[in-house]
């Protein structure tokens, strides 16, 4: 948590006088699935600034997806808390908590999970809708859709698409509400060198120009190097 006497300004660097919160904050996480014996998490404490850029890796299997979902609102821990911006998501209603999603936290799927009967374009527009970011949402799409390369695809559908090709797509969809928290699912796994590259650029640069929070789930040690901070999860527990 960022302390007394540190803050962030518009691009999220750190600058003197005010208690700013941890944007997101885990307290001994667990996770143990219904039906199963085994405790996937077992004491997760993770804590991470406004502005900051973390990789999370470690093995198949390990619970990465399992933490991200619990981070990211879309699944429960069994025990232990979650806080985003210092308030605590304990007791949330499932409307409050798609709330929050919507506008605070983008989120890049591992299986990108983009509809099939829609386009390229429509596919990165629909979280717009609950949010109601309508307006400039589809100039912002086709830019970001141009830094992934995919400006040439836009009425497109997934079917059509490489694998890599959709795996893209669904970044730019997690982005186009601007976030504040990016919360990414092997971004780039699926990805040839060139476009895991473009992809690493674009989070590097949108973390600096705008102040985006990431969290990057990889097995990819080029986009790790490229976070401030790698941790890896092993034994159901966050390690430096
Ligand atoms: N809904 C579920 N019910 C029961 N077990 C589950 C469920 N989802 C995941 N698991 C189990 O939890 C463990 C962790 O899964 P998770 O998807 O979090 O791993 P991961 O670290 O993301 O792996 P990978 O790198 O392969 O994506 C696995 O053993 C998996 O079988
Ligand atoms: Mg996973």
């Amino acid at each position: 948590m960022v302390g007394q006497g540190a803050a962030l300004d518009a691009c999220g660097r750190l600058r003197s006088g005010l208690i700013v919160p941890a944007i997101l904050e885990t307290t001994q996480v667990t996770k143990q699935y219904p039906q199963s014996e085994q405790q996937i998490l077992s004491g997760v404490d993770l804590s991470i600034d406004p502005g900051e850029t973390v990789a999370i890796m470690g093995p198949s299997g390990c619970g990465k997806s399992t933490l991200l979902n619990i981070v990211g609102l879309l699944d429960q821990a069994t025990t232990g808390s979650v806080s985003l911006e210092g308030e605590s998501c304990a007791g949330w209603s499932e409307e409050q908590r798609a709330a929050t999603r919507c506008r605070k936290i983008g989120f890049v799927f591992q299986r990108h999970h983009l509809l099939p009967h829609l386009s390229v374009l429509e596919n990165v527009l629909i979280p717009t809708v609950p949010a109601r970011s309508g307006e400039g949402a589809r100039e912002r799409a086709q830019e970001l859709l141009a830094q992934v390369r995919l400006d040439h695809r836009l009425a497109y559908r997934p079917a059509q698409l490489s694998g890599g090709e959709c795996q893209r797509v669904a970044v730019v969809r997690a982005l186009i509400n601007q976030p504040a928290l990016l919360l990414a699912d092997e971004p780039t796994g699926s990805l040839d060198h060139d476009s895991s590259a473009a992809i690493g650029d674009l989070l590097v640069s949108l973390n600096r120009e705008m102040g985006l929070t990431l969290v990057v789930v990889t097995h990819a040690a080029d986009l790790a190097e490229r976070m401030g901070r790698v941790l890896t999860l092993r034994d159901g527990t966050l390690h430096a």
